[in-house]
């Protein structure tokens, strides 16, 4: 969408039982679905939700894992956040270097109205540590990981959020929306 005076930024991400997001080795057989096992759950359908996102952001980790996995975010306009020079690989991909209130105020909210800040955890705490998230969509999967990388990590902040909406899906993950208390 463009035109928009200011972006929604919504930061979304799949967290373990125990606040992880990724394991150590990267792996990620840990999000595979353990079939149904919830008679209550609804079942899943992003596709309305996928279509309303107008920019993804991500740091430069989860990008280049992104690129290895089999890249997710179609051809929907993507902002990586990183200080290097990496190697542009497709067309709906930008990078940004630098200050991330710039970013969101100058750089996105007059393009995108619905901004997904997708990851890791590195760059979601810094959007979190400015105050920049408005929203926060978490899908926690039904899975204890021991250890890993830590979704929130010690910032050193409190803040209150407001529940906003729960879901619960058939295949035992749990969606979390909470918006800016
Ligand atoms: N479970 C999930 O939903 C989920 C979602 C996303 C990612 N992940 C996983 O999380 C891991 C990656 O997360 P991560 O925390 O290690 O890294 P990350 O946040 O994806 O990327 C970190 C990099 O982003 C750039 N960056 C971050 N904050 C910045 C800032 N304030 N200013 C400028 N640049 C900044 C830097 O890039 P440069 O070093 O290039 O300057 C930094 O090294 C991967 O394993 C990925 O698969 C899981």
């Amino acid at each position: 969408m463009s035109g928009a005076m200011r972006s929604t930024v919504t930061l979304h991400m799949v967290a373990s039982l125990d606040g992880f997001i990724a394991r150590k080795d990267n792996s990620i057989s840990w999000m595979d679905s353990p079939g149904d096992v919830y008679e209550k759950g609804v079942t899943a359908d992003g596709a309305e939700v996928l279509q309303s996102i107008d920019c993804y952001v991500l740091g430069s980790r989860t990008y280049e894992h992104a690129l290895q996995l089999g890249w997710p975010y179609g051809d929907t306009p993507t902002v990586v956040v990183t200080s290097r020079q990496l190697p542009s690989t497709r067309k709906s991909v930008e990078f940004y270097s630098g200050d991330l209130k710039r970013l969101v105020g100058e750089v996105l909210a007059p393009r995108y109205a619905n901004v997904w800040l997708v990851g890791g955890a590195m760059l979601g705490q810094s959007f979190l540590r400015l105050g920049l998230v408005d929203e926060i969509r978490l899908m926690i999967a039904p899975v204890l990981l021991g250890d890993g990388l830590h979704l929130f990590g010690d910032s050193g902040v409190e803040q209150k959020w407001l529940l906003e909406n729960v879901i619960g899906y058939k295949d035992g993950y749990v969606e979390l929306a909470y918006r800016r208390g």
